[in-house]
């Protein structure tokens, strides 16, 4: 049986990206994360798009996240976005709430399960056709499972039982739903309290409290979701796997030949501070200091972002500050340190590399940056769309760092190409 266009109309998915990736730990939304040079967010659509079994695509994005909001508009799924909420229960809320009216089935998935075959939609969005009201992509266990509680002595859980492993599945994404049935079950979950809220980790659970049956399908083990650094890797390597044309032979590196020879720079770069009889706002590593005097100079005088652009060009061999925003590309001139970073990184990316990291450290004895640094990583992160972190020190009163004349920003940065 195939899906007839009858069929796709009426069907919707919603990929819930609104999460924050606290444990992959870029600083930056999870769905930002570049594998192989594009963004989680993007490669969830691209599965979505080849699977071609829904007629509305809604992206939930984080509150105000500028890049991703760019990122799903340039998509060719063409997604309608939406902001998602505190917990990923919030999240598809407000992606049901942008459903289409008549809408009748509607499939739920993780922006983290970025990998997703496309057979798997079709699979989940094929029982929903025949009938299913709640269907999802279930894996076999590996491991023998526990089940555990803790009796309040301080020590650790003791194991309760131990359920049949035949009898076990593990849950994927996407979960597909009669589309009103699901409407439903959430319109009960709205008036939880937090805690019961909490105890429903995913939306078959609310199906399942219904009394609703729910099917299942095979999963696929391409549709790992990706949680930490480790994953990313399996992740990194089951794309490059996918690549076609390739034999077993050629995924192999070359003998003696590294699989990845990862390029660093540097990039340094120095800023009065302006004189006090012309007031100027500071603005450094991608943020206002509304106490601070700002820096002298033809920009924003953000010497950390242009630090961080010197030595991504410095990284991937393309000249430097002057050759990409000088003087001879005025429509530079008074940019934000943001958005020259996000240039410099789209324009490393055009020369053929991926960006692993970009590392800061500026010396100053103003502005006071600690309170407000992981802020300031977030930006230039999501500008960079690649880690970057930001230090700060001073210089023990010495020179013009130490009498506050002017502050220093030293970064290196590490590139890698994608062109074997
Ligand atoms: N999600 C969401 N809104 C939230 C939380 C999560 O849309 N408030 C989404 C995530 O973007 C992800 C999926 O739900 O695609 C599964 O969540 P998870 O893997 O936990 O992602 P994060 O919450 O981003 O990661 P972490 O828990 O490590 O912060
Ligand atoms: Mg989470």
């Amino acid at each position: 049986m195939s899906l007839s266009d009858q069929n796709i109309e009426h069907t919707a998915i919603i990929v819930v990206a609104a999460g924050s990736g606290t444990r992959l730990g870029y600083g930056i939304p999870k769905a930002l994360v570049p594998l192989a040079g594009r963004s989680l967010l993007e490669h969830a659509l691209d599965g979505i798009l080849q699977a071609n079994c829904a007629a509305q695509i809604i992206a939930v994005l984080p509150a105000g996240d500028a890049p991703l909001a760019a990122l799903a508009g340039n998509h060719p799924s063409r997604p309608t976005c939406v902001e998602g909420g505190a917990t990923r229960s919030d999240s598809v809320r407000s992606g049901l709430a942008a459903l289409k009216p008549g809408t009748e089935r509607v499939l739920i998935h993780d922006a983290a399960r970025a990998l997703t075959p496309p057979e798997v939609f079709r699979e989940v969005t094929l029982a929903l056709v025949r009938g299913a009201h709640a269907v999802i992509p279930v894996l076999p266990v590996v491991d023998t499972i526990k089940q555990v509680a803790n009796d309040g002595s301080g020590t650790s859980p003791h194991v309760t039982g131990t359920p049949a492993r035949e009898s076990l599945r593990a849950v994927q994404t996407p979960q597909g739903f009669h589309a009103p049935t699901l409407l439903e079950a959430h319109e009960r979950a709205a008036g939880w309290t937090p805690a019961e809220a909490a105890a429903i980790t995913d939306d078959a659970m609310l199906m399942e409290m219904l009394g609703e049956r729910v099917d299942t399908v095979p999963g696929a083990a391409a549709a790992l979701k990706i949680t930490t650094k480790p994953d990313l890797t399996l992740a990194s390597s089951m794309l490059q796997e996918r690549k076609p044309g390739k034999s077993a032979d050629e995924l192999q590196p070359a003998r003696d030949t590294p699989l990845l020879i990862p390029r660093t720079g540097i990039g340094i770069d120095v800023h009065a501070v302006a004189d006090s009889a012309e007031p100027r706002p500071m603005w450094l590593a991608g943020l206002h200091f509304p106490e601070d005097q700002g820096l002298s100079g033809h920009s924003d005088g953000d010497a950390v972002a242009h630090a961080a652009c010197d030595a991504l060009f410095s990284a991937a061999g393309i000249g430097d500050l002057g050759t990409h925003f000088g003087t001879d590309r005025p429509e530079y001139a008074g940019a934000a340190g943001t958005t020259l970073l996000a240039e410099a990184a789209r324009l490393v990316r055009e020369a053929g590399f991926e960006i692993g990291n970009v590392a800061v450290q500026f010396v100053g004895r103003r502005p006071k940056f600690s309170a407000r640094r992981l802020e300031a990583d977030a930006v230039l992160s999501a500008a960079a769309g690649a880690p970057v972190t930001v230090t700060a020190t001073t210089s023990d009163g010495l020179g013009y760092e130490g009498t506050g004349e002017g502050l220093t920003a030293y970064a290196t940065a590490l590139v890698y190409s994608l062109r074997r």
